[in-house]
C-alpha cells in the first residue's frame, strides 16, 4: 500500500469525467482501493475518489473502519460505479471540506436523502439508504467521478473560508 499525492484544484484531471470500472476483483484494482484507502486514512479525510489520485476511474471509498466510534454514522465502504437516485427533494447545507482544495471550508447545498448502489471491489452488489453526513459524503465524493469539485456548488460565497479562522477553535477541522 502506498499515500499517494492528492491532485489539487487547478489541475486538470479533477475536471474529467471518470471512466466504469470494468474487471473486478482484480490485483490492480486491489492495489488501488488499497492505495486510497491509505492516502485517505493519511490526510485524515473522510472520503476519497480515484480521480484525486489521478486515476480516471468511478471509485470511491468513505467512512470509518468497524470498531471506531464514527463506524455507525458512516461505515467504510469501497463503491465502484455508484449510481445515486434521490427520493425526496429535500435539501440541506452544511460545510464541507476537500483534500483537493486544502484550507478551505464552504457551506454546500445537498440532497437530506440519498439511495446509492454500486460494486465492492469483489464485485458484489450495494444498494443503501443513506441520510445527513453519509448523504452528504457520497454526494461529494461521487461529484469527483463527473468532474465536480465542492466549490462549484457554491450559492452562497459568504460561507467559504479557510478552515482556521471559520473555526478558530476547533483544531481537529483546522487539521483537516
Ligand atoms: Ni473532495
Amino acid at each position: 500500500m502506498t499515500v499517494r499525492s492528492v491532485l489539487r484544484m487547478g489541475d486538470p484531471r479533477l475536471l474529467d469525467v471518470a471512466r466504469p470500472v470494468e474487471g473486478f476483483d482484480t490485483p490492480e484494482l486491489r492495489r488501488l482501493v488499497c492505495d486510497m484507502k491509505e492516502t485517505m486514512l493519511s490526510e485524515n479525510g473522510v472520503g476519497l475518489a480515484a480521480p484525486q489520485i489521478g486515476e480516471s476511474l468511478r471509485i470511491v471509498v468513505f467512512g470509518f473502519d468497524a470498531g471506531s466510534p464514527e463506524a455507525e454514522e458512516l461505515p467504510y465502504t469501497v463503491l465502484i460505479n455508484p449510481v445515486l437516485a434521490f427520493p425526496s427533494e429535500e435539501t440541506e447545507d452544511d460545510w464541507e471540506g476537500c483534500l483537493s482544495v486544502p484550507g478551505l471550508r464552504a457551506k454546500i447545498p445537498r440532497r437530506v436523502r440519498l439511495r446509492y448502489t454500486g460494486f465492492t471491489l469483489s464485485g458484489e452488489r450495494i444498494e443503501r439508504d443513506a441520510e445527513g453526513f453519509h448523504a452528504r459524503v457520497v454526494q461529494h465524493e461521487c461529484d469527483h467521478l463527473d468532474g465536480i469539485l465542492y466549490p462549484m456548488r457554491i450559492v452562497d460565497f459568504r460561507s467559504f473560508g479557510y478552515t482556521d479562522v471559520l473555526f478558530p477553535k476547533d483544531e481537529e477541522a483546522s487539521s483537516r
